[in-house]
């Protein structure tokens, strides 16, 4: 029988361990070291920065987490980690930091799709398990994509974007109007506390594609827009505002109206928010309401698991091993690029 899962994500700039143990251990401890310090003077991640970092943490990581936990090594039974998509050297330093120990161990390892390992996150600390099929949203950093979830490991994307993601936009957006590396977070604070008055100053931006009959999106138009916007300003802390609170609203309207698309495409009644973008407070907001609306729900992972964390690669390592899915043997893979649709 499993018992205790190690998860260790390293896919970007965060350093994330967890261990979880199953019903009704649920998860028993986790550790994160973000870089953001590190790659801020460079106004975003530098890879091999990233490598060297995480390399660093590793053990550390380690160590406090099992003082956490109040465990032994020779209590973890298999290790998970993350094989892909993301920076080929920082999925490099986990999996072969994962592989050595195992083999010290003499455990099994398995390597996780960050993607999925994000999606199954909203069922991260709660009782019930979400009846497939469901639609989910992933927006984060890299991809932003819905998918219908058939299953673990049962994915059909339903629509991609065809350019920027939408952390992506809203950290490119942060960074041309001077706000700092991670900007999309920063973005969306100005554009919560913008006031009434100001709202309009800049008009309503566009929603792209929304008259598409598809669930493609496409949001660099929308980053091109607000920049136009921004240059034709005073660029005060006003116009910042303004900015980005029009840019925000255009960003979840069109994601609502792609929801629709995807739920009446898929006759489904639940949706699911994951990814960092999925911390976004206006979206969670607009989505409840919206879902409601329709007689349905929508589950978000909680807000310190839409980011990357070890814990969701612990949960969703945990999943596929209970289902019997291991590495074969030392055999070292990782992937930089790992389309969803293709997870085991
Ligand atoms: O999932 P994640 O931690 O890393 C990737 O796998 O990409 O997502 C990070 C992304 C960044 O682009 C960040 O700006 C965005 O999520 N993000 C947000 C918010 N918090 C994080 N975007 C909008 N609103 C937020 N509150
Ligand atoms: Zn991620």
């Amino acid at each position: 029988m499993l018992h205790y899962v190690l998860g260790i994500e390293s896919s970007c700039d965060e350093t994330g361990m967890a261990i979880y143990g199953g019903k009704p251990a649920g998860l028993v401890a986790e550790v994160l070291h973000s870089q953001i310090a590190l790659h801020q003077q460079f106004g975003g991640v530098v890879p091999e920065l990233a490598s060297r970092d995480h390399v660093k943490r590793l053990v550390v990581l380690l160590e406090s987490l099992l003082a956490d936990a109040k465990l032994s090594l020779k209590d973890i039974r298999a290790i998970a980690y993350t094989k892909g998509p993301g920076l080929v050297g920082a999925l490099l330093t986990g999996a072969c930091f994962a592989k050595s120990l195992a083999y010290s161990l003499n455990i099994p390892t398995l390597g996780v799709h960050h993607l999925e390992a994000h999606i199954l996150a909203a069922q991260l600390g709660i009782q019930e398990t979400l009846d497939t099929p469901y639609v989910a949203l992933l927006v984060s950093g890299g991809h932003s994509q819905w998918i219908e979830v058939n299953g673990l490991g049962q994915y059909r994307v339903l629509g991609d974007t065809l350019d920027d993601a939408v952390g992506e936009a809203f950290d490119k957006t942060a960074k041309m109007m001077g706000i700092p590396y991670p900007g999309g977070a920063k973005l969306a604070a100005l554009a919560d506390a913008c006031p009434a008055p100001l709202r309009a100053r800049f008009g309503r931006f566009p929603r792209p594609m929304i008259d598409r009959p598809d669930c493609d999106m496409s949001f660099s138009g929308l980053k091109t827009h607000a920049l136009q916007c921004y240059m034709k300003s005073e660029q005060t802390e006003d116009d910042k505002q303004a900015i980005a609170y029009a840019f925000q609203e255009a960003i979840v309207d069109t994601l609502l109206a792609k929801a629709a698309r995807a739920l009446d495409e898929t006759a489904c009644q639940h949706l699911v928010i994951a990814g960092g973008v999925g911390a976004n407070q206006c979206l969670r907001a607009r989505f409840s309401d919206f879902m409601k609306a329709r007689g349905g729900a929508v589950f978000f992972p909680e807000q310190r698991y839409c980011t990357d964390n070890g814990a969701m690669i612990a949960f969703a390592g945990y999943q596929h091993m209970q289902a019997g899915r291991y590495d074969d043997g030392l055999n070292l893979e990782v992937k930089a690029r790992w389309p969803l649709g293709t997870a085991p």
